[in-house]
């Protein structure tokens, strides 16, 4: 009774991708935006996969309709932060298409949304997510993940290498069917994490948007999954699964970072619901009440992992002058004081999680460390909120928000386009990117104001206001990290063209890559006879073959040349 809605509802799905603007371009229409969206930065590359992505198609009578695209036909995509853009401004040709599979062999991706990209300093590992049901696939395996191999690992020579996908293995007691957590990667331990998240009663396969309850991510995980990068071609990565019961709080829609205090560093996890409507088919929480109380103290104490003694903390902050409110599917960056003596985390956007058509924030707030101050950066607009965002840091001085939803789904587009650039510094929104212009990071006057010091570092609140709730916390900061470890990729030399990337059509086009040009300049989409394969393919989907054999069997990506 219930599988066949749910597939009419997956089918649907499949008839809305046939607007999409990777593989196909309705009558009429004239130009395409990236509309709305939902990443880790690799390098000099910003990588993004899945997310349901929308656009605006503009139309020769005048009039903009809206098609929906779930992840860019199995493409990972990618934006280098050598090419400079203003905003607002049609990014479209800005992004780099890599393809997970090769439809021309009858390979099609799953269509993943959430999950996260762990990353260190040359790869990423594709974790955690839901995607929608289809017939069109078999569902893949809970026990392996997809791995890009962006740059040669290590010191190894550039001479004969390719960015390459491969799949990986995980061992017996790390599944992948989890979602709604927060990702964290610090490459400068070669390691990565996913906290907690969601997933379904019995633990198995997960569905984005499905009637089907055995089926929802609706449970809360009380894990810390993490990886430990190999550093050797052949070497298996080490995945952990901690449990966190009794330790830390679980939720889905937390956000996380890495601090640099401490011998290996720490995360901090902030916000995040017990109860959010992402958990559950009527996208409405079912304990409204719990959620408040139980997510709003996730905001009042931050749950902090030392990665050294894997021991974890729970610190109370203190909201001087305003508290932020219950805050899902934010972002969160830290930055550091040139001296250390505070570690700013920027937490923007997200939404209280009870319903999605309300609450949606567009403010900046900063935890400041270690006094554990909360203050608000800056006061956004409703207009220009957004939620399920990815942030990443680009230049010490610089916030890049890519993607992200709102509240009225359907009716606008994300205010000023899929990406923003806020300056840290000043904690002011900017009107580009530009790789030529950086500055060091100073801490904001806003922060000063409730720290101490200046600019340039000195803070005087070297501890929370109300104590420090566990001396072990406190020896944690007690001790300076090596901040040498974190190593940094820029400044990133300008590219000649701020169009399109310099490729070779021709050569790509069909060939030993993914069966797609790795440009598809948005005028070429009609042509591309992938959407036949996606939406008749099925049961021609075939799974790549396992780590073991994984240097033999690369599936070639084919866009080294655009990415060096
Ligand atoms: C896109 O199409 C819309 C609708 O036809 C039109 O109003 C708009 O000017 C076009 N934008 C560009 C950049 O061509
Ligand atoms: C973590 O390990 C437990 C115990 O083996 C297992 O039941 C659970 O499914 C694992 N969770 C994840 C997310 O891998
Ligand atoms: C999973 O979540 C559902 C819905 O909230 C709840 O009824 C059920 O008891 C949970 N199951 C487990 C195993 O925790
Ligand atoms: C960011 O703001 C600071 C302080 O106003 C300024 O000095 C710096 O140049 C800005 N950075 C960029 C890239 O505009």
């Amino acid at each position: 009774m219930v599988f066949p809605t749910a597939r009419g509802i997956a089918l649907a799905l499949m008839g809305t991708a046939a607007q999409a603007q990777y593989s196909g371009w309705d009558k009429g229409q004239v130009n395409s935006t990236m509309c709305l969206w939902k990443l880790p930065r690799v390098r000099d590359t910003v990588f993004i996969d899945g997310g349901a992505l929308s656009w605006s198609q503009g139309m020769e009578t005048g009039e903009y309709q809206r098609g929906t695209e779930w992840d860019p036909k199995g493409q990972v995509l990618s934006l280098s932060l050598r090419t400079s853009f203003t905003i607002p401004q049609n990014f479209t040709p800005l992004f780099q298409t890599h393809p997970k599979s090769n439809p021309s062999k009858g390979e099609i991706s799953p269509i993943f949304s959430d999950g996260s990209l762990l990353a260190n300093d040359d790869r990423f590992l594709l974790y955690g997510g839901v995607y929608p049901f289809s017939d069109s696939y078999p569902d893949p395996p809970g026990d392996s993940v997809v791995e890009f191999q962006a740059y040669p690992a290590g010191d190894s020579g550039t001479a004969d290498f390719s960015p390459a996908f491969a799949d990986e293995e995980l061992p017996r007691d790390v599944t992948r069917y989890l979602a709604y957590g927060a990702g964290v990667s610090a490459p400068s331990e070669n390691k990565a994490w996913y906290f907690s998240g969601l997933r379904s009663p019995s633990g198995g396969v997960i569905y984005e948007g499905y009637g089907v309850p055995e089926a929802v991510a609706s449970n809360i995980s009380d894990t810390l999954i993490s990886v430990t990068f190999s550093d050797k071609d052949g070497d298996e990565d080490t995945w952990r699964n901690e449990t966190i019961q009794d330790k830390a709080r679980g939720r889905g829609g937390a956000a996380g970072v890495f601090v640099p205090v401490g011998e290996q560093g720490i995360l901090v996890f902030v916000g995040g619901a017990t109860f959010p409507e992402f958990a559950y088919a009527t996208h409405k929480s079912e304990n409204p009440a719990a959620q408040k109380s139980e997510s709003g103290a996730f905001m009042s104490t931050v749950d902090v992992y030392d990665i050294a003694s894997g021991k974890w903390y729970q610190q109370k902050t203190n909201s001087p002058s305003a508290s932020p409110p219950i805050l899902a599917q934010s972002c969160a960056v830290a930055q550091h004081a040139a001296d250390l003596s505070s570690f700013n985390i920027y937490v923007y956007g997200g939404y209280g999680a009870v319903d999605k058509t309300s609450d949606f924030s567009d403010d900046v707030w900063i935890l400041s460390l270690p006094s554990f101050t909360w203050v608000r950066g800056l006061s956004g607009t409703s207009d220009h909120a957004r939620a399920g965002h990815k942030c990443v840091t680009p230049y010490p001085d610089q916030m890049m928000v890519v993607g992200g939803w709102i509240p009225t789904v359907g009716k606008d587009c994300l205010l000023g386009g899929v990406i923003q650039m806020l300056n840290l510094t000043s904690v002011e929104w900017m009107d580009g990117y530009d790789p030529e212009k950086y500055g060091e990071y100073g801490v904001p006057e806003v922060v000063v104001a409730e720290i101490g010091g200046d600019a340039s570092g000195g803070a005087t609140a070297k501890s929370p206001s109300g104590g420090w709730d566990d001396d072990g916390l406190e020896g944690v900061f007690g001790k300076a990290y090596a901040t040498e470890k974190i190593k940094n990729w820029y400044p990133y030399q300008a590219a000649e063209s701020t169009e399109r990337p310099n490729v070779d059509d021709e050569k790509n086009r069909g060939g030993g890559g993914g069966g797609l040009p790795d440009w598809v300049p948005p005028t070429l989409g009609c042509v591309l006879g992938l959407i036949v394969v996606v939406v008749c393919g099925v049961g021609i989907f075939f799974w790549r073959r396992r780590k073991a054999l994984r240097r033999a069997s690369m599936i070639r990506d084919s866009v080294q040349s655009g990415l060096k």
